[in-house]
């Protein structure tokens, strides 16, 4: 975990911070890059746009911790929208989902999450829309695992993110292929103590590919998503290797990330999807874009020194 990263983590709980980041000017050309928009019929054309163009997408309404059940049922019911616009969309084979259950509710319990989980299930099953739960902060992974686990004997368009940084991730691998659910593997976006996960971020790259390599050999079409230029090449070398056909799993990467690499592995014929977020509840999503590139902020710190 590099110094810059933990000090923006942590400095995106200051209120005062928050307030300069959503309130100030300086912030807003960052935000178009990495947020579609506020609003989801405007997402939703930009994802279309990129079905259009050969990519998959996956639509993200941001949004987490909510804290009360009406909100919880409020977030739900924009999920059930989206749903709605993709099985309406001439481009829904392309289009999937990406949720997170604190946004559906599970700071007030994992039923209250899993039943709104249920219900955005219901609305796509008959479409095959695929809905993943995003991977939160530590508090949440075993209790995500375990709502997948049980959802998936009913709904096999259910599946999770697991992230290479936690020590636990390998066995959930191993877990996840056992059931014969979808995972998408990803590096981890918070800020972990070192009790449950790896501090390193050279051992956090070695648990990525080891956890991919597993993921791609045996797992239900996995998704390896990373920006990572070194990793994908190792990836790339292991798939020829084993001769995995380019139809076993996708690429992801996320919106306003990486665009060139994006292009390149659509053009070599990769099944790639962006992972598309939108909505007004922008910040926590952000502040982890933000801390992931120290260049994302010397880019406003450069702009307020010109003319
Ligand atoms: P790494 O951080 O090493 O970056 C590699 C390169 O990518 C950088 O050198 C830079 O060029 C580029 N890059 C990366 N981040 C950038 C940024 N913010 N701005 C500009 N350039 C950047 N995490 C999680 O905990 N739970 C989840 O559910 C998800 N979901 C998810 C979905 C998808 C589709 C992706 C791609 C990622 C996530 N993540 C996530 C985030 C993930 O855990 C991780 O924080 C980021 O992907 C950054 O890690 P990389 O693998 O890209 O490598």
């Amino acid at each position: 975990m590099t110094l810059f990263r933990t000090f923006i983590l942590k400095l995106s709980f200051f209120k005062p911070f928050e307030n300069l980041i959503t309130k100030s000017f300086l912030f807003k050309k960052l935000v178009k890059r990495f947020v579609a928009s506020e609003d989801l019929e405007a997402a939703f054309k930009i994802g279309e746009e990129y079905c259009r163009e050969g990519y998959l997408v996956s639509m993200d309404q941001l949004g987490e911790h909510v804290e009360s059940t009406e909100a919880a049922d409020t977030e739900a019911e924009a999920y059930t929208e989206m749903a709605g616009r993709i099985a309406k969309s001439p481009m829904k084979d392309k289009m999937n989902i990406s949720v997170k259950l604190t946004a559906l509710g599970m700071n007030l319990g994992d039923d209250i999450a899993k039943e709104n989980y249920r219900k955005i299930l219901d609305v796509c099953k008959p479409h095959g829309t695929f809905v993943r739960a995003d991977m939160e902060d530590s508090p949440y992974t075993g209790r995500t695992v375990t709502i997948i686990e049980d959802l998936f004997r009913e709904y096999k368009n259910c599946g999770t993110v697991l992230q290479s940084a936690m020590h636990r991730t390998q066995s959930d691998i191993q877990k996840m292929i056992g059931m014969g659910a979808r995972v998408r593997i990803v590096k981890g976006a918070y800020l972990e103590p070192e009790t449950v996960a790896y501090q390193q971020k050279s051992k956090v790259d070695e648990m990525y590919v080891d956890g991919a390599k597993k993921l791609l050999k045996e797992g239900t079409y996995p998704a390896i998503a990373t920006h990572d230029p070194k990793i994908i090449e190792t990836l790339k070398e292991f798939i020829e290797q084993e001769k995995i056909p380019k139809e076993r799993f996708e690429w992801q990467m996320i919106y306003g990330i990486r665009r060139d690499l994006q292009k390149q592995l659509l053009d070599e014929g990769y099944n790639i999807r962006i992972y598309i977020p939108y909505g007004a509840a922008w910040y926590p999503y952000f502040s982890r874009r933000l801390a992931e590139r120290p260049a994302n902020l010397f880019f406003i710190l450069k702009s307020l020194f010109k003319k």
